[in-house]
């Protein structure tokens, strides 16, 4: 019993990654739940906590991409080295024989220049380990492995880690149904939080597509785990999965949940995407939060008394069909003689033929990646009225 209490709350480094431009979210969300020893990275967050910590962080984060545990760092010089320094790895502490495993590899440095061929190579000592010792090797699984290592060799630095989260932590588990370009759930997140929304105002997305940002809203507004509905995690497979202690961690996060009064809207112009949306936002028990509906946003006006915030991604030049110019002017036509008192934040790759047109003074421009898309996170801050108006109402 004392060895096991000793071993539930021995810490560890940890590494948390993420997109692009959303360091400082994940450290203050890190820093919110109670890791130690943040440190931010390039796309990532190094994080001391212990295995609860683990389990919480998975569950708990809304800007991670994924959670590796290190348990290796050593020099290489080359594809040798590596297969050597692989072999020194108990994997059998790790990995059961009759397992599967699957790498995942990044490799920035001169000597490593194909990041599959690493995952490979590492592959290989893994399996010769086995064999070697047992006679006998784990298979590889590359859908759904029962244990995901992660290679990343920086210069000659390499580290080898165990992914705790498995698939990617985007996905939440309450997407069952994709309309033609659903926005990454984590990236919704993150855009929600760079706007500073916390669930005190009120929150519209005007071209909500599958309703992903309405979802993360509706979960940071009334402060749900966002990976709770999620099926499963890479550590449920661990050898040391403790279930009861996972089972306490999430009931400790669903006892922070509140009820927010905040009014949170979708719109969208297509039938198909409202239905998209009302599947995906009752898989995750959000309808009570959420109200969607078939409208033209360009025929709309603000229906929300007092402080709100429009986020939305409209579409892209390069995905949808739309007469980019026109389509952007509408935007800020609609914004500016139908939102009054609102922040208005929207995300495009259309800098010259989009945002351009929208005719609005731009408050504030943040670079972010839709995947590989470069795109400005823009934000409008609309007024009640203009400053003359205000004056002859008094
Ligand atoms: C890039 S998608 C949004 C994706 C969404 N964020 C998601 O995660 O699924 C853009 C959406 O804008 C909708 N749309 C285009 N023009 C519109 C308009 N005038 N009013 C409302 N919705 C519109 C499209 O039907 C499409 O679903």
């Amino acid at each position: 019993m004392q060895d096991k209490l000793s071993k539930m709350s021995q810490n560890f480094k940890m590494l948390a990654k993420t997109l692009f431009g959303f360091e400082e979210l994940l450290a203050k969300e890190l820093r919110n739940l109670g890791a130690m020893d943040i440190k931010i990275g390039v796309r990532n967050v190094s994080f001391i906590g212990d295995k609860g910590f683990m389990y919480k962080a998975n569950l708990g984060l809304r800007t991670a991409v994924r959670i590796l545990k290190p348990i290796r760092n050593f020099k290489v010089q080359n594809e040798d080295d590596l297969y050597q320094q692989l072999q020194t790895i108990k994997w059998d502490n790790y990995l059961n024989i009759n397992g599967t495993f699957a790498v995942d590899s990044v490799a920035n440095a001169e000597n490593f220049t194909h990041s599959h061929y690493v995952s490979l190579k590492t592959k290989d000592a893994i399996a010769d380990y086995f064999r070697n010792k047992f006679g006998k090797r784990p298979n590889v699984d590359l859908d759904h492995p029962d244990l995901k290592i992660n290679i990343h060799i920086q210069k000659h630095d390499c580290t080898v880690s165990l992914d705790s989260s498995g698939e990617s932590l985007h996905k939440r588990g309450y997407r069952s149904a994709t309309n033609i370009a659903p926005i990454n759930e984590v990236l919704a997140a993150g855009l929600i939080l760079l706007s500073g929304y916390d669930g005190s105002q009120h929150f519209i997305d005007p071209m909500c597509g599958s309703g992903t940002i309405l979802i993360e809203a509706a979960m940071i507004a009334n402060q749900i785990p966002p990976n709770i509905n999620r099926r499963e995690f890479g550590f449920e497979k661990w050898d040391d999965f403790d279930e009861d202690l996972f089972d306490i961690i999430k009931n400790s996060l669903l006892k922070k949940a509140r009820e927010s009064s905040a009014e949170i809207i979708g719109y969208d112009k297509a039938p198909s995407a409202i239905r998209k949306a009302i599947d995906n936002i009752e898989n995750a028990h959000l309808e009570d939060f959420i109200t969607v509906r078939q409208e033209n946003f360009f025929n709309t006006e603000k229906e929300t008394e007092g402080k709100t915030i429009v986020l939305f991604n409209p579409p892209y030049g390069e995905r949808l069909e739309i007469n980019v110019p026109i389509f952007y002017k509408e935007i800020g036509n609609t914004l500016k003689h139908g939102y009054p008192n609102t922040n208005a934040w929207l995300i495009t790759s259309d800098f010259e033929n989009g945002l351009k047109n929208v005719g609005l003074r731009t408050s504030k421009k943040i670079k972010v990646f839709n995947g590989k898309l470069e795109c400005r996170l823009v934000k409008y801050e609309m007024y009640e009225g203009s400053k003359k108006e205000k004056f002859l109402k008094k």
